[in-house]
């Protein structure tokens, strides 16, 4: 996909569709009414009949037959003016583009109106929902059914104030960066089990190292022993395919502290001796996208040069029962030298977590953000419409929060409260891995807040967002690539905080 900007009048250029926002309140832009005056007032026509009511995420198309060169047009609904957002601008471009894509078009040229965002967040918004919206995974087709003929080849977009262009385009190549990087890690969680293993994504994390000059360690059963990993190496022991623990350090930061990004990597999730019921258990291969957001993350904090030393964990294996299965009533040591009591070994996220928290506490990082599919709970408490937050500091709290808030990747807090880690309480071990069914996306939290010592740390549950069931208009279902965005805008706006010394690259 190739996405350029262009000052020019939008009904001289010859594309297989125009596509043109429009508010609710039926007032056309410069560029709409002009392509309105030119298909002599079909776009008011088909608005004052009500057929489109620009309500956001609404779409129609018209088939011009004279007067302008392109072959559709797409209008598409931004709703109501006060109610803008690079938010609603995403729905609105993944809409267009796969309205554009499914009438047949080839092309697809985006004419945005009157859109009060600056010009590089109109433009990354565009990008990022095009590019999102039109997201597939197909490398597993061997038919083109879905018609690899159709795709949509090349994106032009044409702002309304031809000034600002420069500025749209920045953000575009913004845009279209983080935008690959999410649909990296939908890659990677949508991609079978048995390809997607351990090493295969210690692999991925070379290739990446190698792409943006990142540092990449991986350490194997022998060396986690060393270190003394009991968590995850106690989850992996069922497995046949070798665990891993992948380390990458970008390092643009100068002399500045780290920034720890810790990414749950669970390649099949088959709730070990503990299993899981039968139905559905094919989703569990989503239990790595933790990982795949940290890694899509850190790709672009290296791609957009910012001014951080950030470095990426993820702790990678299956959880699966054999005979060497690690058991209910085992207690593992974990690297901290903290035990954990197993009552329950579907419970694995938190103990490989453990372990990848109290390495990344070698860093001395001045932040921790780990991001887990880690309860069933998050899903009953907030269902898809935001990840779980918790965590030990307000400060790097809040900055989750407005990153959620711009990316559209949004967060809830939840309370970590003393009495709701008293839940996890071991009569024989320092803590057991499970707090019952009660609150269970905190006592999860309860555990991991004892690995992170004093570090600033923000713990995200993505269980539920990390996954949709039904088509959303830059999201596609099957994986979403949650997080991804989200830990990269955080990075980002954490860049700038941070104030301007030594501060060269583009955040
Ligand atoms: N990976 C699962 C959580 C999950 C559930 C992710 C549904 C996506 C969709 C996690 O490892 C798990 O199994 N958690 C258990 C914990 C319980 C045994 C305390 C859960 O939530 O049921
Ligand atoms: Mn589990
Ligand atoms: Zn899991």
């Amino acid at each position: 996909m190739k996405i350029s900007v262009k000052t020019a009048a939008p009904d001289k250029l010859r594309t297989g569709a125009l596509a043109l926002t429009v508010f609710d309140d039926g007032k056309l832009g410069r560029q709409a009414s002009r392509i309105d005056r030119l298909m002599a007032g079909a776009i008011a026509r088909l608005m004052k009949r009500g057929d489109f009511t620009a309500k956001e995420g609404s779409t129609a198309i018209l088939y011009p037959e004279a007067g302008i060169s392109a072959e559709r047009v797409v209008l598409v609904g931004l709703g109501k003016r006060a109610d803008l957002s690079a938010e609603r601008v995403r729905l609105a471009a993944g809409k267009a583009a796969v309205a554009a894509r499914a009438a047949g078009a080839r092309d697809l040229i985006i004419a945005p109106d009157g859109i009060s965002l600056a010009a590089e967040e109109l433009g990354q918004a565009l990008a990022e929902g095009a590019v999102l919206g039109l997201y597939r995974f197909l490398r597993y087709k061997t038919a083109d059914e879905n018609g690899r003929k159709k795709e949509l080849g090349r994106i032009t977009v044409v702002p309304d104030q031809a000034a600002q262009a420069a500025k749209v385009l920045r953000g575009v190549r913004t845009g279209e960066v983080i935008a690959m990087s999410a649909a990296m890690a939908r890659d990677l969680v949508s991609a079978p089990p048995a390809d997607m293993t351990p090493s295969h994504i210690a692999g991925i994390a070379r290739s990446l190292g190698r792409k943006h000059r990142l540092r990449v360690q991986v350490l194997d059963r022998q060396k986690m022993r060393r270190l003394g990993m009991g968590g995850l190496l106690g989850v992996a022991s069922g497995s046949v395919q070798p665990p891993a623990f992948i380390i990458v350090e970008y390092r643009g930061g100068g002399r500045r502290p780290w920034v720890a990004l810790v990414g749950k990597t669970i390649t099949f999730d088959s709730g070990g001796i503990s299993i899981k019921p039968g139905e559905g258990m094919d989703k569990m291969k989503d239990d790595m996208s933790g990982g795949a957001a940290v890694l899509g993350a850190i790709g672009n904090a290296a791609a957009l040069r910012l001014p951080l030393n950030i470095v990426a964990l993820l702790p990678a294996t299956e959880n699966m029962p054999s005979g060497s299965a690690y058991k209910p009533g085992d207690i593992l040591r974990t690297m901290s030298g903290q035990t954990i009591e197993i009552l329950n070994t579907d419970a694995e996220g938190r103990l490989i977590l453990a372990d990848a928290l109290a390495y990344a506490c070698r860093y001395k990082p001045a932040a921790i953000v780990d991001i887990a599919t880690l309860t069933g709970a998050c899903r009953i408490a907030l269902g898809q419409e935001a990840a779980g937050m918790l965590g030990n500091n307000e400060n790097l709290k809040r900055q989750v929060r407005a990153a959620g808030e711009r990316s559209g990747e949004r967060v809830w807090e939840m309370p970590l409260w003393d009495g709701y880690c008293d839940q996890i309480k071991s009569d024989i071990a320092d803590m057991k891995n499970t707090g019952g069914r009660d609150g269970g996306l905190i006592t999860a939290a309860c555990l991991l807040s004892k690995f992170v010592q004093k570090f600033p740390w923000v713990h995200l549950d993505i269980a539920a967002t990390a996954w949709t069931d039904k088509d959303r208009p830059y999201t596609p279902k099957g994986a979403t690539g949650f997080g991804c965005r989200l830990l990269t805008q955080f990075l980002r706006d954490y860049a700038n905080e941070r104030g301007a010394e030594g501060k060269k690259g583009r955040t």
